[in-house]
């Protein structure tokens, strides 16, 4: 009886070493030299529930600034089970952007792109790029995306006025999704197309979390989401080209491409898949906090709709049709530095997302190869760089480049290997769609709230009066 007892002591005084000893190596990480400052949290939970407290989306979250006084620019962390080097310094998100090409993200993120796909595969990502060019590139949005997005705005902005009401991220969300339906697969049926457009209603918002993937969890419905989305876009893809009808000028380009012609239907719709994805999860938000950010504003109004109004008369005086040109877009100077300004002031999440595939010096410090990045742009709040940096300012940007997407001071669309490349895709429909609603009188809901929990949200919606 004794030795049974015995026997059950040791066990679990093993297990209780053993699990000791791994707390005591997730708190105290080691790297070949000096890490960053920082602690690790709780284990496999680590700091993420302080990381992910909901703030005011126009300042750094409460739990960067007071790590950043703790501890300096540079700091480690651990979220979401992974350890992370958090930086605000701007030298060395530079730097990490340039020289580091595996895209940093949470396992369920992984999940919901998919192991396979174009953008995250290493030897395949130059080639996703460069495809992507073809379709979001200033050149074919000059020629053929602009006439869309035109249309697209035109009419669910008239539709608003008709119904007296409408949400700027909801309708922003329909202008993208529809836009890059048509570009993607030409004509759907109307069948196929309204359930893509349902599969987004089962999205959830929050994607940003952990990778647990079980039923009832987030990352679950997430990829029941994903699943049914790919298969809509699968089963268009396959019947169109058995009955020998047209594709989008997407699909048309990737089977058409030498470079693609080993390419599966199944990693094709990984790769549109990750398209729609990015373009709706942060187009229509950034959009929304903008016109909230206009609507605050009164001076900014009413300098918008002087340009605008300016726009419609030189139109009709000229005897042109309504249609917006490139010409057009590109005279609307007042509206790109707003837009520029919403961009900057926005930019409260990190931009410069990587894994660290090797080791890097940065002062006294080692930065370990495999951990996470996460480069926050604080010299978007710089005052030495920004005069008053939490003020929403349009008038900071005259005179500059307005075409610039990356600079040393500015970092909205991140640098380096991985800049986005929707970033003249965005710009060209947030114009637009400003372009449209200053055709009509509007004003937003006083409740509107703008917050962020990794992702901007807006707990009360983002509705205008518009007629
Ligand atoms: C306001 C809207 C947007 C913002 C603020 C934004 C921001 C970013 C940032 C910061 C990155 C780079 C991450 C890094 O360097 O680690 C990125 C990458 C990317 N973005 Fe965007 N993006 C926006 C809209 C879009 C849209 C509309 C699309 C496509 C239609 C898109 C497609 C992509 C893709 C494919 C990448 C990955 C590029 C690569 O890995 O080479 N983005 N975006």
């Amino acid at each position: 009886m004794v030795e049974v007892y015995e026997f059950w002591a040791v066990i679990v005084s093993l297990i209780v070493v053993k699990l000791c000893h791994w707390i005591y190596q997730w708190k105290n990480p080691k790297g070949n030299g000096k890490l960053p400052p920082g602690s690790m949290g709780y284990p496999i939970i680590g700091e993420t529930f302080e990381f992910m407290k909901l703030h005011d989306a126009i300042q750094l979250p409460t739990f960067v600034k007071e790590k950043l006084l703790r501890h300096g620019p540079v700091f480690r962390t651990s979220l979401f089970g992974g350890k992370v080097i958090i930086s605000t310094d701007i030298g060395l998100n530079m730097e990490i952007a340039k020289t580091n090409h595996i895209p940093g993200m949470p396992k369920s993120l992984e999940r919901l792109f998919g192991a396979t796909n174009l953008f995250v595969n290493k030897d395949t990502h130059k080639h996703a790029r460069s495809l992507t060019n073809q379709f979001l590139g200033s050149q074919a949005l000059k020629l053929r995306m602009i006439q869309d997005i035109d249309f697209l705005a035109r009419t669910h902005m008239k539709e608003g006025a008709r119904k007296g009401c409408l949400d700027v991220k909801e309708t922003a969300s329909k202008i993208v999704i529809e836009c890059l339906s048509k570009k993607v697969m030409g004509e759907m049926e109307p069948e196929a197309a309204k359930e893509l457009t349902l599969c987004w209603t089962f999205f959830p918002r929050d994607w940003f979390r952990f990778a647990w993937n079980f039923p009832g969890t987030g990352v679950y419905r997430i990829v029941k989401a994903r699943n049914r989305m790919m298969k809509v876009i699968k089963e268009t893809v396959v019947k169109k080209r058995a009955s020998g009808k047209k594709l989008g000028e997407f699909f048309e380009t990737i089977f058409g491409d030498t470079e693609s012609v080993t390419m599966s239907i199944e990693i094709a719709t990984e790769y549109i898949f990750t398209l729609f994805v990015l373009a709706n999860e942060t187009t229509p938000g950034v959009l929304a906090a903008t016109i909230k950010l206009i609507s605050d504003n009164p001076k900014v109004m009413q300098e918008l709709r002087r340009e605008h109004e300016g726009i419609v008369q030189d139109k009709i005086k000229k005897d042109e049709t309504a249609d917006l040109t490139w010409e057009d877009y590109k005279s609307m100077t007042f509206t790109q530095m707003v837009i520029n300004e919403s961009l900057r002031i926005t930019s409260t999440v990190p931009t410069v997302l990587r894994i660290i595939d090797h080791e890097i010096q940065f002062g006294d410090y080692t930065i370990p190869a495999g951990w996470i990045f996460m480069g926050y742009p604080y010299v978007h709040f710089n005052p030495e760089k920004y005069d008053d940096p939490l003020a929403f300012n349009p008038w900071r940007w005259k005179g500059k480049d307005l075409s610039t997407i990356v600079s040393k001071t500015y970092l909205p669309f991140g640098s380096g290997t991985r800049l986005c490349v929707g970033a003249e895709f965005v710009k060209l429909q947030m114009a637009i769609f400003i372009h449209h609603l200053f055709r009509y009188r509007w004003s937003m809901k006083a409740e509107t709230t703008l917050l962020r929990r990794f992702i901007l949200v807006l707990p009360r919606g983002s509705d205008v009066q518009i007629s």
